[in-house]
This record gives structure tokens, sequence and C-alpha cells, in this order.
């Protein structure tokens, strides 16, 4: 496991930033951190990568516990809302970072020259940081990130301030890591940025995690069926109570949860026992915002 967590806590005075965080991330994965402002979501990867120390629990980050020096230099972070030094040009930034990362003095230009290309920033190399856009700042931010050709990168909602091209490019950087196999560890309140972005997620509340899995597992599961029928008596709301939950019923046309796809056909059954007659039946695709609000509002899934 690239990352490793055990009962991973944070506790800032009176409040939970974590609370217990066991999660653990294959290599080559992308993985999303999905939860709302305050979920605790930053809090978790500052621990990580040593800017915070945890309450209690523990965590290692490919192999070695956190804190070792030099795993840290396999890792990259792009923190969130960060305000690089925008006085210097992009190139000079970069080679900061390079310095910092211990980069080894011969390997700088050509490493720099290959996250510019990455980011697609070659062009606004010489420019000053303070005239970029914030597509811009958040590429030249990512590229810092991976000055050390990092195995473990971790970004913080990277495409919050970003319109949709700068989240487009955003997705395509992540995207080329991929196929390089790195893991990613991403930060993000944006639902759909996780979906279209990451192979795995967990979703985290209050400072603990309320769901996780593959994309596919958390949307497998249960599925929704809308209902047009006349007819019904009134005892098939407690029978559906035994195959899922009735989320609306307007007499004639109902929405049902059920635990699975193999229970719709009891369900047209029951339908049927209860006087029903049939007229539509369809099966909803159950997106992973309808998911992430089922779990954030209701505590479960
Ligand atoms: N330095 C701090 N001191 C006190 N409370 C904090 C601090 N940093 C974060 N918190 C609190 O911890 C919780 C989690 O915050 P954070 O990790 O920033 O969430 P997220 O990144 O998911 O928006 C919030 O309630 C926040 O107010
Ligand atoms: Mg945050």
């Amino acid at each position: 496991m690239i990352i490793e967590t055990r009962n991973l806590t944070k506790i800032y005075g009176e409040k939970i930033g974590c609370e217990k965080i066991c999660l653990s991330v294959d290599e080559g994965r992308i993985f999303g951190f999905l939860g709302p402002n305050g979920a605790g979501k930053s809090t978790f990867v500052k621990m990580l990568v040593g800017l915070i120390k945890p309450t209690s629990g523990t965590a290692t980050l490919l192999g070695t516990p956190i804190g070792d020096v030099f795993t840290r230099r396999r890792v990259g972070f792009l923190p969130e809302n960060f305000r690089y030094q925008d006085w210097l040009t992009g190139r000079e930034l970069l080679q900061y970072h390079a310095a910092l990362a211990h980069v080894p003095k011969e390997m700088r230009s050509q490493r720099i020259g290959e996250v510019l290309r990455l980011v697609k920033l070659e062009g606004a190399a010489r420019s000053k940081i303070k005239t970029y856009s914030k597509g811009m700042q958040q590429r030249i931010g990512i590229a810092a990130a991976l000055i050390s050709d990092p195995d473990l990168l971790f970004l913080d909602e990277p495409t919050s301030a970003l319109d949709p091209i700068g989240r487009l490019d955003v997705r395509e950087i992540i995207a080329g890591l991929k196929e390089r196999k790195k893991t990613v560890f991403l930060n993000s309140h944006l639902l759909s940025e996780v979906e279209m972005t990451c192979d795995e997620v967990a979703i985290i509340k209050d400072g603990r995690i309320i769901e996780s899995g593959t994309i596919d597992d958390l949307l497998k599961g249960k599925v929704e069926v809308e209902i047009k029928a006349t007819g019904l008596n009134g005892s098939l709301d407690k029978q559906i109570s035994q195959i899922g939950r009735l989320i609306s019923d307007d007499g004639t046309e109902l929405l049902v949860e059920l635990e699975g796809e193999d229970k719709i056909p009891i369900l047209v059954s029951l339908i049927i026992r209860n006087g029903g007659k049939l007229y539509n039946l369809s099966r909803k695709k159950r997106t992973l915002e309808e998911l992430f609000l089922g779990v954030i509002k209701g505590g479960g899934s």
C-alpha cells in the first residue's frame, strides 16, 4: 500500500479535524477524498505530508512511517489555496522548488523543462507568476509539486478555483500521471470532478469516513426504480420495506430504492399481487451525486 492509515486522528482544541481515519490506497490509484467544506480533508493530508502532527493514530507513506525525510522526497504536495512567490517567474519558482526537493543540480534544468511541458507552461516560463491566470497559477503549483518526479502526489482542491477549461487541463495532467503509474490522492468537494477523475473514493463528513470503495462498487448495490401503476392497495408500502424503501408515492407514480437489481422482479410481483396494474417501470441510473447527497444528509447510504 502506498498510503495506509490507522485510526489517524487530529483534534484541534475542542474541535475535531479528523477522527479515527483508516484508509489504504494502492499503487497507481487515483484516489478521491470527497467531502463538504470543513469535513477534515485538508487536515488529513496535512498530517500525511508532515505539516501538522496527528493527535493519535499512525500512518505510513510508501511503506515508511510519516515524517520519514527520504520518503518525503518521493511525495509531492499541492496545498489548498497556495500562494507562491508571485514576483518570481515560473522558471525561478521551479528552480527554487527543485533545490528544496534535492533534485541533483545537473538534472534540474532538464526536469524543469519536463514539468513545464507537462503542465503546458513552456511559453510562460519567463513571465512573472503574478501575471498568470488562476488556471496557470494552479498549473505552476502542480509543476512545483511534481518537480522531484514523486511517486505519490497529494492535490488539495486542485480545481476548485478553476473554470471548466482549467479543470480539464488538471484532469489531463492527472490522467498522464496515472499512465505513468503514479499514485494521486485528490481532495475535493466537487463531486463531478472526483467522478470523472478517480478510481476510488472515500467520503468524509465531520472528520469521519462514511463511505468508501471504487466508484463502480459504490454505485452498484442499490438501484432506484420509477413505477407507474394504478389500483395499488395500502399494504404494498410495508412489503416494499423488506426489499428496499419507498422514496415517494403519489398514488400512481412511485419511486422506490431497492437493495439490488435482483429485487426488481420481486417488486413487480408484489405490485401485481397487491392488485396493481403496472404501466411502466424504469430504472434510474444512480449518480455519485445522489449517493454523496444521500450519505451527507443521512449519515448512512
Ligand atoms: N488550525 C485549526 N485550528 C482549529 N480548527 C481547525 C484548524 N484547521 C481546521 N480546523 C477545523 O477542522 C475541521 C476540518 O477542517 P479542514 O481539514 O480544513 O476541512 P476541509 O479541508 O475538508 O474543508 C473544520 O471544522 C475546521 O474548522
Ligand atoms: Mg480543505
